[in-house]
């Protein structure tokens, strides 16, 4: 039995035969690949960013919070449910994360959880636009404005995707961005910050690569703490590829999400998520209550895995694990984090996908919420 994954990256031709090029070109890490693909993404977020690119989107966001200046006694609001990395980079910088609960079919924060967690020593929130659906981003900047925070974007899962009519990008917010292999488009792996501040920009690159500064005369001076986070060009070249096809990809994702609605119905069992305009559908991922079916969660992923349909479990709360047990966080403080956490299966999408695979999906997930499996 071949297995349905979860996610398949879509590399085609046009990737292998841009790596070639690079590889034979005499000149294979950051280069002009990297400064194309800055200027392309650039233009397709529009509002008149700037981008930069990193080898991962854990660095874009450390190195953003590095340039922001903050560091040990400070707090930074992230919601409880998203990829760790998001928590991780706070702790990083020496500062606090500071936990709010998402909504249970968005499974983003809104503004009146992060109202609610602002101290005196609150000095940015992250919202995650997760799998692709914009957070709701006007009554959070009302509130950033009131406390004087940052905002700063994780747009990991949501290239292409729109708030508002604008892509999400086009801010001017520092917005970061992932091209790992699971994500819309893909530099293998690789990140990127969008900003329109001219000053923050400069200094995310000294601290992209050993806090150095070139003057004219090519003259260079170390000027801040810097580290290693660049992107190959060969990476770069697989992202100019795979940009020129993110709108063709995107479309697809929204295809096969619409047969999704179609086929599954909502019931207390199962959770669907959030549909909007500007979603650009990083992943499909549902709520199977395996105890209102007398099944553990384990025995509903055996399920799927006997059917040959492989789901993912994006993600677990982030609170529930050792590391943030330890600044007191336990079981009952985030309630719908916690049901995600148990309760997420992510079914596949990817544009390779076909309509028969959705099918085979839909057919096992209910069976299985019926009670039939
Ligand atoms: C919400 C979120 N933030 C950050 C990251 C980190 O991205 P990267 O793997 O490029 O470092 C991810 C990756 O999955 C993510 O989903």
């Amino acid at each position: 039995m071949t297995m349905l994954p979860f996610t398949r990256p879509a590399i085609g031709e046009e990737e292998l035969q841009a790596v070639r090029e690079v590889l034979e070109s005499g000149w294979i890490t950051t280069g002009p690949k990297s400064l194309a693909l800055e200027q392309a993404l650039a233009d397709y977020v529009g509002g008149g960013v700037q981008v930069r690119l990193f080898n991962s989107a854990t660095s874009a966001l450390e190195a953003s919070l590095l340039v922001a200046g903050i560091g040990p006694g400070d707090e930074v609001i992230v919601p409880a449910i998203s990829f760790v990395a998001t928590a991780n980079v706070v702790l990083r910088v020496g500062a606090r994360p500071v936990f709010v609960d998402v909504d249970l079919r968005s499974r983003n924060l809104d503004a009146a959880a992060v109202a609610a967690a602002v101290t005196p020593q609150t000095r940015a929130v992250i919202p995650v636009h997760f799998a692709g659906l914009a957070v709701d981003m006007e009554p959070l900047y009302a509130l950033a404005e009131k406390h004087d925070l940052l905002v700063l974007e994780d747009a990991a899962q949501a290239i292409g995707s729109e708030y508002q009519e604008r892509k999400v990008g086009a801010s001017g917010n520092p917005v970061c961005f992932s091209f790992h292999p699971n994500k819309n488009m893909t530099t293998i792996e690789g990140g990127a910050v969008a900003s329109n501040d001219a000053d923050f920009l400069d200094r995310l690159e000294q601290v992209r690569f050993h806090g150095m500064d070139k003057d004219s005369e090519g003259n260079i001076d170390i000027v801040a703490w810097g580290g290693k986070m660049n992107l190959p060009d060969v990476n770069a070249a697989v992202g100019l590829a795979q940009l020129a096809r993110l709108d063709g990809f995107n479309r697809r994702r929204r295809e096969l999400v619409q047969q999704y609605f179609q086929r599954l119905s909502a019931s207390d069992v199962l959770v669907l998520p959030v549909d909007a305009a500007g979603h650009s559908w990083h992943m499909f991922c549902v709520c199977i209550d395996h105890n209102a079916l007398g099944k553990t969660r384990a025995g509903i992923l055996s399920l799927f895995n006997e059917h040959g349909i492989a789901v993912g479990t994006h993600y677990p709360a982030i609170h529930l694990f050792s590391l943030y047990r330890q600044f007191g966080y336990g079981v009952g403080d985030f309630p719908v984090a916690e049901r995600i956490g148990e309760q997420t299966l992510t079914l596949p999408l990817f544009p390779a996908m076909t309509e028969a695979d959705v099918e085979q999906v839909c057919a096992t997930v209910t069976a299985i919420v019926s009670g039939r499996l």
